[in-house]
Order: C-alpha cells, then structure tokens, then sequence
C-alpha cells in the first residue's frame, strides 16, 4: 500500500512499521522527544546530607498542618542514594530523555554564589553522568519550587518579592550552564511559575505560605509584615519573568553558541470548555481563564506585556507594567515554549463572584458542566478531571496565539499524568495494575497526536510526570503520580506499574495498543 491510501498528510516526518501487513504510519516525528520527569525536592530526600542548604519547602513541612500526614522531604524516594538503580530502571525500559531539576541549595546552600558546594556539584555531574552513559539526555530544571531559605528572609521585600532576587537566580544558573553546559543541552529556567505564585502568595497553600489572612486562610506565613493575596502574585510574577530573561540572556551571551544547547521554562494551564457554548460570553471566557494562568507569563516573553485582558481587568494598579529596557530583556527569552497540562473545566463568565482577589480574571471554573456531570473522570488529585481532548485544543490555542507565518513555535508537553483514584490505599500487587493511568496516557497521547498530524501545531516533546511516585507537596506522599511504585514502608523499594511497561512498549512503537 502507498502512503497516499492512508490520506493523512504527509509533510509530518513518519515512517512505516517494520510489519507492512498492518502498515500505519509512525504519526510522531521520528525525533520527536518522549521522556519522564521528576523534580529535586520531590525525588531526592537526603535534605541534610553533604552541606545542602535548607529550602523553603523544608520550612514548610515543619509547620504543623501544612502537609497531609505530616510528611517531609527529608527521605522521599532518596533518588539521592537511588539515582543509578533509577537510571538504569530507564535504560532498560527504553527511556531516553529525562527531565529532572536541580536543587539550588544543595549547590549554594544559602543561596549566593559566595558559598558553593561542592559535594553538590558532583552529585548533579554524578547523576549527568550515569544518564548519559546509559544514553539518555538529560533535561534540566533549575528552579522547582524550593528556593534556598536564606534567600526568603524575613521581610517583604525579600526573595520574589524584590528585585535583589535577579541577580541572585542569575548567579546560580550562570554557574549550572558553566559546570555543566557541557553534559546539559536542554535547560528549562522556571517550573510552573504560575503555581509557586499563586499558591505561593496568594491562597498561601504552598510554600512561602504568604496570603491575606483571613482571606483562603489564616494561617498565612506573613513575618515580616505584608501578605497581600490581591497585589503579591502579580509583583512576584513581574520578578520572575525578569529573572527568567536575565538568565537566558546570560546563558545567550556566554555559553548558547559554544554549548549549543536550548533554554526556555514551563508553564501550566487547564484548558477549558464553555459552560454554555451558545453564549458569547463564556466562550470569551475560555480565552480569558487560559490568558491569566498561560498567556500572564508568556504574551511578555513574546509580545513584551501583559494580556489585554489582564491589564483591562486588573484595578488599582496592581498589576506591574514593563519598561522599554525590560521588554527588550525579556521578548524572544526562549527557544520552545514549555507547557505542563493535567485536566480541564468548564468555565464561565461572571460579572462579579465577589471582591475578592481571586476573582479578578472574572470566570468561573468549574469540573460540572450544566448537565450535572464532570467533565470527566476524577482522579485521586481534587483538582484533576481525565479530559484528553483539552490538551488537543489547548496546543491549538498556545499555536494560534503565538505561532507567525514568519515563525512556528514549537512546544513542548514537560509534565503530563495523573493519581489513580484510591491507589494509596491499595496493596502494592493492586497499585502495579494501573488501567485508569494507562487510559489516561493513551487518550491524552492520541489527542496530541492529533494536535501534530491534524492540525499541524509543532510539539516535539512529551515528558509524562512522573518517572515514579514521589512527594506530591501539600499532599505528601498520599497523592501518587508515579508510573513506577515506591514503597515508603520498605526502604524506597520501587516496582514497575503497568503504565511504565505500556509507556515503554509505545516509545518503541508508537503502537497505542502495545
Ligand atoms: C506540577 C508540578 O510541576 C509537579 O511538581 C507536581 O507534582 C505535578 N504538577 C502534579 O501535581
């Protein structure tokens, strides 16, 4: 059979099956970059082992009720000891890019670039090593979350909410591209800026824990004076977005052309259906929920400012505004654009929910469509609903959006997976047979087929999350994200879960029934 009999276009780079008898086309680039990802403090435990500096996130666990159980990342998986079982765990199952991020204060325990450990250099080049001697190319993360607590202070001038904090994220990604530019060609600046801000600032359920009090909550971390959940995730924000440019100005100027590697970060969003497509308004509404969680960080990292919608929304002069200099620091700051997807909701206009703060993007979301069903399955995660077309349409939105006919953006799926409902409370011989995890992957990976090969939107890259469970922030260890089980009760032991072994079969194939 000739490829026209399938009458799929045929400008994406496939190639056929060896077995010609079911000949199908390889819908997925042949270099088209399949991975698993994982991130430093949720993986590494060993958080006082070889001088690592204390982050915020180990402050956070320390406040009584912070985190389910009490849990800490004090063990976690200790990939720290781990990492070459793990590694070779990959190897074996045919994975070949890993997404992992590094852990700033295990490489500058307080922070500045005056104090470097060096224990925590050779862990991280320990770690590069093994990967690519096992032939997967690693991809890095500099910040995930757990910034060094030196660096919070105490004052509300401090960390992301000054700018000392450029020049600080600066000198620490200066010196990963220096010591390990060589062995790193994919760097990702930011991971989910979006969360750390808004959790971080705003309700105040992740860490630095600062919000309004008696706003979400009223145990906000305020020391130091301030906690202001309307006005802070917007100043945090504008820090970071400054500290990302800079950094990929640095990495620009010094190393990109020798290196020869990328730089971009990640960015989350939901995606959304209307609530009620007849009505004008809650259409509107999907475009404006996916611009105050994606299009915040990325129309100033393309376009130089902020969405309209945000700065036509946003009173009081809460939202900062970028100089000339500024906008020419950050616009053009990435060579893909990172993009970290888990569920999707319904959502609606509304005039006004109420005054607070959150809601300034004025939409509502909600998991409930008018029919009084979800919009699909619930995972173990509150907030995550199985809905695989949404990552279709969201790279079609993140495409149209951004994409020029002088240049096509390509994308990038970081992070993608899901918590099996009930799987904490299953025996490990229960939690390995993990369909509601396979199903999720091969709809969530048919719908971005489909995004390459129907509507010609250029993602090269998909990362599912997780590698293998892991510490899961508020949640502890009672959320499970892993394709690979880790047994807490029994030294870390890990076990292959179903969806790893369906994941590896399918990297080889592409084969969605392997
Ligand atoms: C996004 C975060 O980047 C990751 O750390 C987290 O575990 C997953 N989502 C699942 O919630």
């Amino acid at each position: 059979k000739q490829l026209q009999d399938f009458n799929i276009p045929t400008k994406i780079g496939f190639s056929m099956k060896q077995d010609f008898t079911s000949c199908r086309l390889m819908d997925f680039p042949a270099d088209f970059a399949f991975g698993t990802a994982t991130a430093a403090f949720q993986v590494e435990g060993a958080s006082k082992t070889d001088n690592r500096g204390p982050s915020i996130w180990d402050d956070f666990c320390a406040i009584p009720g912070r985190i389910a159980n009490g849990d800490t990342g004090e063990v976690a998986d200790d990939f720290y000891h781990k990492y070459q079982q793990d590694i070779l765990m990959m190897k074996n199952l045919g994975v070949k890019h890993f997404r992992l991020s590094f852990s700033w204060s295990r490489i500058l325990p307080t922070g500045t670039i005056d104090n470097v450990n060096q224990k925590g250099i050779d862990f991280y080049n320990n770690v590069l090593d093994a990967l690519i001697a096992a032939g997967i190319q690693p991809w890095v993360t500099l910040f995930h979350w757990d910034l060094p607590s030196a660096l919070q202070g105490k004052g509300s001038t401090d960390a992301w909410l000054g700018d000392k904090i450029i020049n600080q994220f600066n000198d620490y990604a200066d010196l990963c591209f220096k010591t390990f530019g060589p062995k790193v060609k994919r760097w990702l600046t930011f991971n989910e800026p979006w969360t750390f801000t808004w959790l971080g600032y705003g309700t105040g359920g992740n860490a630095p824990g600062r919000c309004t009090q008696g706003g979400y909550r009223n145990d906000c971390q305020t020391v130091g004076g301030g906690g202001d959940s309307g006005k802070e995730p917007y100043i945090v924000t504008h820090n970071v977005i400054l500290s990302h440019a800079t950094a990929v100005k640095t990495y620009r100027d010094k190393y990109q052309k020798d290196q020869g590697g990328q730089i971009g970060w990640t960015l989350n969003t939901d995606f959304a259906e209307p609530y009620d497509p007849s009505n004008p308004d809650d259409v509107k509404a999907v475009d404006t929920k996916v611009a105050f969680e994606f299009a915040w960080y990325m129309d100033p990292i393309v376009f130089g400012k902020y969405p309209d919608v945000m700065v036509a929304q946003i009173d009081n002069n809460r939202l900062p505004t970028f100089t000339a200099d500024q906008q020419k620091l950050i616009m053009g700051s990435y060579d893909f654009i990172g993009i970290n997807h888990y569920t999707s909701t319904y959502a609606k206009a509304v005039v006004t929910i109420d005054t607070d703060w959150s809601s300034d993007s004025k939409v509502w979301s909600t998991a409930t469509g008018p029919d009084g069903k979800l919009i699909g399955p619930q995972a173990q995660s509150p907030w995550l609903f199985v809905y695989p077309p949404g990552i279709r349409k969201l790279m079609k939105w993140v495409d149209a959006r951004y994409s020029t006919q002088q240049k096509k953006q390509q994308l990038i799926v970081f992070e993608n997976g899901v918590s099996v409902p009930g799987e904490t409370e299953m025996t490990i011989a229960q939690a390995v047979h993990d369909d509601f995890r396979v199903n999720f992957y091969k709809g969530y990976i048919q719908n971005l087929r489909d995004a390459i090969t129907l509507d010609g939107v250029d993602v090269v890259g998909y990362f599912a999350w997780s590698l293998m469970d892991n510490f899961e922030w508020d949640d502890g260890y009672n959320v499970r994200f892993g394709m690979v089980y880790v047994d807490y009760k029994n030294n870390q032991a890990r076990y292959v879960k179903d969806s790893i072994l369906w994941y590896s079969q399918f990297m080889q194939t592409q084969d969605f029934n392997a």
